[in-house]
């Protein structure tokens, strides 16, 4: 067994060599030691029957268990590649673009962060069921199935091929292939593997180099319109049109919209003016990002009331938050008017009318 396996690496190491070869060029291959993954993990590279795909058999645990690191670290080595950890045992330094399933992982409570199988039990108050759902809204030809546990990916998750249910096949390729030019048009040309389905674009985005490791207002992910219609996938009521805005409860704030050239909106991210010889333009501000209309080829720090739009990561991070309903900040302490900064209030400045 362990000697056909080591065959089996060493064939496919010839042909991910000339694989390779063809795409050198692109900068997110995983390359590197075979075996410091596919021996560390067992399960990573089961004995594939002649003709079909490898089996792994750990399936989403394995996702989660490569993306955890038991230190602060949110960047981990492997084999000589850049793992983005997801998952950290003990509190992150510096947690990446989704935020850190740390906070929902332990007795901090469900609501700050998704409850993804292998990282913690389902949640309490949902059961199971992803607030807002609507069917018609979900482009999986499989749909959710709130039988069973959210996944990192397949058709009860978020990344890869969400026609797809198992989460290895759903990403099936995505780590080792091209990903230099993220279009939508396969898993791994997806922003960060988030393809949706095959009928719909996968997510198109901006891939900072360190997943927003070090993020400031001029180095950072860029995001669009597109990444909404992945949460709507799963939260639709929270995204049409007519389920937002001002008939409905407050907190499905209207998303998708631009950030209107009138009143407080030209004064967001009022700590940081821009320059003087920027006056028509506002600082971005990591902690309230807006996509935007068209994905620029480099991060930038200008944003644009009358352009740009507010997303749902706008306020939600992806992964999990210190504070509930995984926000990037204290809504209590905001709407309790313990503090008149940062929040909401990067945008909803009050000034300006
Ligand atoms: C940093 C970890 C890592 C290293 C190093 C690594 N792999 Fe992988 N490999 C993965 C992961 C994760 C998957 C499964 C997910 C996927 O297919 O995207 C995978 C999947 C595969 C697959 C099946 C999918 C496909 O692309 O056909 C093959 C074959 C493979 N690896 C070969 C190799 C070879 C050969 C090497 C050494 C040159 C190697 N891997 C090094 C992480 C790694
Ligand atoms: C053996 C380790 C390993 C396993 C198992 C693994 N990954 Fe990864 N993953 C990596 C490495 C290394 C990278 C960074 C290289 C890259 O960006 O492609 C990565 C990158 C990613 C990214 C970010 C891609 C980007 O654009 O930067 C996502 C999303 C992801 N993995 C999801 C998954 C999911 C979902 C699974 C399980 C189905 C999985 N990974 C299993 C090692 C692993
Ligand atoms: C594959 C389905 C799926 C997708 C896609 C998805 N979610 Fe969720 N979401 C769920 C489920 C299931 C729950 C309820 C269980 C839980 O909280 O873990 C949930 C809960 C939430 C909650 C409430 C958390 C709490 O406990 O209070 C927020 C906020 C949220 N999701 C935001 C998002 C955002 C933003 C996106 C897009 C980046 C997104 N979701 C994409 C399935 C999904
Ligand atoms: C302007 C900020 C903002 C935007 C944009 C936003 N949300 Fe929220 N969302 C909130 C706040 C604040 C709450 C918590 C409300 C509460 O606890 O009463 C919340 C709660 C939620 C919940 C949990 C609902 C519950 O019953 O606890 C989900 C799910 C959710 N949002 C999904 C989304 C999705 C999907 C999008 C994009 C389509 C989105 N949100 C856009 C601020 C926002
Ligand atoms: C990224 C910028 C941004 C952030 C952050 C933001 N908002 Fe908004 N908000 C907007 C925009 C844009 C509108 C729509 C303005 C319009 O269409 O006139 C809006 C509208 C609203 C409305 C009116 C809804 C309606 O249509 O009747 C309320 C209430 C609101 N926001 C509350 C909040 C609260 C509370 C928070 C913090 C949890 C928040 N907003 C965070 C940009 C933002």
């Amino acid at each position: 067994m362990k000697r056909q396996i080591t065959l089996i690496v060493v064939i496919l190491s010839l042909c991910m060599l000339f694989i390779l070869q063809l795409s050198k060029n692109s900068s997110a291959v995983v390359t590197g030691d075979c075996e410091a993954c596919h021996g560390l993990y067992p399960g990573m590279m089961e004995e594939a029957e002649p003709g079909k795909p490898p089996q792994y058999v750990l399936k989403n645990v394995l996702c989660v268990n490569c993306h955890s690191n038991a230190d602060r670290d949110t960047i981990k080595i492997l084999g000589g590649a850049k793992v983005p950890v997801v998952y950290n045992t003990v509190k992150p330094v510096k947690p990446l673009a989704g935020g850190n399933f740390h906070y929902v992982a332990r007795d901090f409570g469900d609501r700050r962060g998704h409850n993804v199988e292998a990282v913690t039990s389902m949640d309490t108050r949902f059961k199971g069921v992803p607030p807002g759902y609507d069917r018609l809204a979900d482009p999986s030809i499989i749909g959710y199935n709130q039988e069973k546990p959210l996944k990192c990916a397949g058709s009860n998750g978020c990344h890869g091929n969400r026609n797809v249910e198992d989460p290895f096949d759903s990403i099936m390729g995505a780590h080792h292939a091209d990903d230099s030019a993220i279009d939508g048009s396969t898993t791994a040309r997806s922003y960060r593997f988030l393809k949706n389905t095959n009928k719909v674009k996968g997510v198109v985005g901006l891939e900072d180099d360190e997943w927003n490791q070090n993020r400031t207002s001029k180095k950072h992910n860029e995001y669009s319109a597109s990444i909404d219609l992945l949460c709507a996938s799963c939260h639709g009521n929270f995204h049409s049109k007519n389920k937002t805005g001002k008939e409905s409860p407050w907190f499905r704030h209207p998303t998708g919209v631009v950030l209107p050239k009138s009143g407080e909106y030209t004064n967001y991210n009022p700590d940081v003016p821009p320059p003087s010889d920027r006056p028509d333009i506002r600082i971005y501000s990591p902690d309230a990002p807006v996509g935007r209309e068209k994905v620029p080829k480099s991060p930038g720090d200008e944003v644009r009331p009358g352009k740009d739009i507010v997303i749902c990561l706008s306020c939600h991070v992806a992964h999990g938050s210190s504070y509930e309903s995984i926000l990037r900040w204290d809504y209590d302490a905001l709407i309790a008017g313990e503090k008149s900064k940062g929040g909401c209030f990067i945008c909803h400045t009050g000034k300006g009318e």
